[in-house]
């Protein structure tokens, strides 16, 4: 909400725009006279000063009545006015008035109901209940579950379902044939949010969304806004992600598919939003950054933060062609930024939504036929109190018309709109008109604190519905729970050998249908039915096939002295049904997939196995990761880091398998093939060991954060450095032990051969050319 003032402004550039008047040095201060509130507290923005926001803060399940805030104005008094009567109190929250389901009975009726009140819903004889049968008023004053209707079935003539009643609303029309309108409003003291309006359509559903009757201080919880949000944005992100390169009026353009993807996003920094909240919501903003990169796309970014002015963070222009700002940058720049800078206290929302038209005229000067392309998201966060610029529905308006080049049917789809209402009082009806309205979806949301929405940004993509992204992961938390979700690839092999032992392995899920391992975790005789695989935390799988590697044979080398031959120790477990995709079970990446090139931002036809190669292997030391096993079931693998010995540093590193017995100076490269990677030791860092029963466990690095992506697999060490019959920790290397991991870049032969198979009842992933 904010009031400007101008004199720092002045003061500044001896210049003082005039629409922020005059102002008068010496103020007065607000008086702190019947201030308080019963029940609560309240805090000042700025002390009693010119300008300052009073807050009130009362305890879970109340809200400040008759006041939210108070603003202290020029003239040295408060708005509103705190008076004697009515008293300034916490109230308890209230739900809206549930007794008006039609056709049906509520339990209990009461005046009011609180929160923690419990209703109950019934049906009269021949009418059947749709949506909740109990509900209980939640403290953020909405009812749990969903709109209870009850309902005779379709009418004859009717094409639409009864769209009940919210409660605290009433509607208008009876008859929902096609073409037939019902209007909503809601009760004194409640707001409209969704559609008041709403037509049946032929094919049986109602235009718009639901409509809600809020209070002032009712809110959106995470929960709620991850589901309406998330599914929008993913829908936004997926048509990015499948649009092809377009053939525009006759010359190729090859466009990164993420480059048709524009986000703005623009934050209000007025007073009326606190510094802490300010905080809150870059961090947000960075988390939403970050999540959205784990996505194939690389969307172009316009970042604002406004009050009366606009302080561009991220400039839309410097995404054209080859010169892409690199998300390091652009989270450097959000950063960089200090809420303090902020010279002026006026909030000009329309000037923001001009800043946005400007960048997208411009963009369509540049390249009209590519403009056309171009799909645009607006998020802002905001209280939606502007005091100067005016009203921006004039200039939502040109954005839309600047999209849809009239054909709004076409392109509709192309400009989505979304406002987070924050700070401590929202101004709804100002901001609804401004954001899209598209049938199902909703694209207002109001939060009561943005310390959630961190969290909630993260979660909305790691849907199971995001099937496509191989090592895509969680990565924040720090208890096992939340550890966990960072290896979503993660799979635990149990063998039960002929002899009745039973051996313990690694492994890696790589599609939905295949686990990676090692091919000595399994004897000759060993059957699939004997193989027993958990995925994830608690996703036990079968299997229906052990495939080895044909050049795998241990014994291969048992007449020249080497009993045991590691070489090609790989496996294949083909599963015999796919792998639920979910936060908790997602395969990783691996090389010399299209898929992998999607998680390494690789665009073009033109990617080659090789190019994997030089990314992910191309240091003398990568440092990577791998998993142990623990004894305890319950408890959570440790993750330990190695570096690789890779070129220069490689012939070193083997040289220490000749202390085993059987191996010598000789015959070393005979047994440490080409195919294998080195790591332990001391130097130039410690690096971890592996112990008996990882196995078959992925080597990995991480990509951007979000991604994983594997590059090898534990085969076998030189020395068992780990206690037995204790739990196993991280295990550290000593001066001489090494571990030598299978290469996937020398078996991805073996691995598109089966996991490429496009005849086969599996969806396979697609290889890449090796040169
Ligand atoms: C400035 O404010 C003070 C205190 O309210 C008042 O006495 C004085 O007349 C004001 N001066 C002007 C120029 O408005
Ligand atoms: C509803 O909640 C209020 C406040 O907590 C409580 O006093 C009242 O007994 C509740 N009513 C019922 C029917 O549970
Ligand atoms: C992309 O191209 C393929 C084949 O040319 C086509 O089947 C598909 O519908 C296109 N997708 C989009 C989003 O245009
Ligand atoms: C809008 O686009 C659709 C699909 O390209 C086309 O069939 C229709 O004629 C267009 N309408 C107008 C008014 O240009
Ligand atoms: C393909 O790769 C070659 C060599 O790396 C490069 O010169 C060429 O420009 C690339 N072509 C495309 C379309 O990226
Ligand atoms: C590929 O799939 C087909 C059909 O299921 C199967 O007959 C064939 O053996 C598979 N090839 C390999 C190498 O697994």
């Amino acid at each position: 909400m904010g009031i400007s003032v101008c004199w720092i402004v002045c003061a500044a550039l001896l210049l003082c725009p005039l629409y922020l008047g005059v102002d008068n040095l010496t103020q007065a201060l607000c008086n702190n006279v019947n201030l308080g509130i019963e029940g609560g507290s309240y805090t000042f923005t700025k002390e009693r000063n010119y300008a300052s926001m009073l807050i009130y803060h009362c305890p879970e399940g109340y809200y400040p009545y008759p006041a939210l805030s108070r603003s202290c104005l020029k003239s040295g008094s408060w708005d509103p006015p705190p008076k004697k009567r009515p008293i300034q109190k916490c109230r308890m929250i209230e739900c809206p008035n549930p007794l008006v389901l039609e056709s049906g009975s509520v339990f209990p009726v009461e005046q009011k109901y609180f929160v923690n009140n419990k209703t109950t819903y019934e049906c009269y004889s021949g009418y059947t209940l749709r949506g909740s049968s109990s509900r209980v008023c939640q403290s953020n004053g909405k009812w749990s579950g969903d709109t209870p209707i009850c309902s005779s079935g379709v009418r004859d003539g009717d094409r639409c379902a009864d769209p009940g009643i919210p409660p605290g609303a009433r509607r208008t029309g009876d008859f929902f044939r096609i073409g037939d309108k019902v209007t909503y409003r809601c009760d004194d003291n409640l707001r409209l949010i969704g559609s008041k309006e709403r037509v049946c359509l032929e094919n049986g559903h109602w235009t718009g969304t639901e409509p809600k009757c809020y209070y002032k201080h009712t809110y959106d919880t995470a929960l709620e806004i991850t589901e309406a949000f998330g599914s929008a944005i993913r829908g936004s992100l997926q048509v990015a992600e499948t649009a092809n390169d377009t053939d525009l009026a006759g010359k190729k353009i090859s466009v990164d598919k993420g480059g048709l993807l524009n986000i703005y996003i623009a934050m209000d920094i007025s007073d009326s939003i606190k510094e802490e909240e300010f905080n809150e919501a870059r961090n947000a903003v960075t988390k939403l950054i970050t999540k959205v990169s784990s996505f194939s796309v690389s969307p172009n970014y316009e970042i604002l933060f406004f009050s009366s002015d606009i302080n561009e963070i991220v400039n839309i222009l410097d995404f054209s062609g080859e010169n892409r700002k690199p998300l390091k940058d652009i989270l450097a720049d959000l950063d960089k930024f200090q809420y303090n800078a902020r010279e002026n206290v006026g909030t000009n929302l329309n000037e923001a939504f001009k800043t946005i038209l400007e960048k997208m005229a411009f963009q369509k000067i540049r390249n009209k036929d590519l403009f056309k392309e171009l799909f645009h998201v607006l998020i802002f966060f905001t209280d939606g109190a502007y005091n100067m610029g005016g009203s921006p529905e004039n200039t939502v308006l040109k954005i839309q018309e600047m999209v849809y080049m009239n054909n709004k049917t076409e392109r509709e789809k192309n400009l989505d709109i979304y406002v987070f209402g924050v700070g401590t009082e929202i101004f709804d009806e100002d901001i609804q008109p401004l954001v899209t309205k598209r049938d199902g979806e909703t694209h207002y949301f109001k939060l009561k604190t943005i310390k959630d929405l961190e969290e909630t940004f993260d979660q909305i993509i790691d849907e199971g519905n995001v099937v496509g992204l191989c090592g895509l992961h969680k990565n924040y938390g720090d208890t096992p729970d939340k550890q966990r979700l960072k290896y979503p690839w993660l799979a635990r092999i149990y063998v039960t050998h002929e002899s009745g032992s039973q051996g313990k392995c690694m492994g890696s899920l790589v599609n939905r249908r295949f686990i990676l391992t090692a091919a000595h975790c399994f004897k000759f005789e060993d059957t699939a039915d004997k193989v027993q695989v958990k995925i994830g935390k608690d996703t036990v799988a079968k299997v229906e096939q052990i495939i080895l590697h044909p050049k795998y044979n241990l014994k291969a080398k048992e007449k020249v002295g080497i009993k045991e031959f590691y070489d090609y120790d790989v496996a294949l477990l083909k599963l015999t049904t796919d792998a639920d995709i979910s936060v908790n079970v997602r395969p990783i990446c691996i090389p010399c997939t299209k898929e992998t090139s999607a998680a390494l931002r690789l665009v073009g036809d033109n990617i080659t196995c090789k190019k994997h190669e030089e990314i992910l292997l191309s240091k003398s030391l990568e440092e990577v990761s791998f998993m142990s096993h623990d004894k305890d079931k319950d408890r959570m693998e440790q993750e330990n880091t190695v570096k690789l010995k890779l070129k220069q540093e490689r012939d070193n590193c083997i040289d220490f398998a000749a202390k085993v017995d059987g191996i010598t100076k000789e015959n070393l490269k005979e047994v440490v093939t080409d195919n294998f990677m080195c790591s332990g030791g001391r130097d130039p860092t410690r690096d971890n060991i592996a112990c008996k029963g990882d196995s078959g466990g992925a080597v990995f690095k991480n990509y951007d954060d979000h991604r994983t992506i594997q590059v090898g697999l534990i085969s076998w060490g030189t020395k068992n450095l780990c206690p037995e019959g204790k739990d196993i920790e991280k295990q550290e290397s000593d001066e001489e032990s090494r571990d030598f991991h299978t290469n996937l870049f020398k078996v991805s032969d073996f691995l598109e051969e089966h996991l490429g198979n496009d005849s086969s009842d599996f969806a396979p992933l697609t290889f890449l050319p090796k040169k």
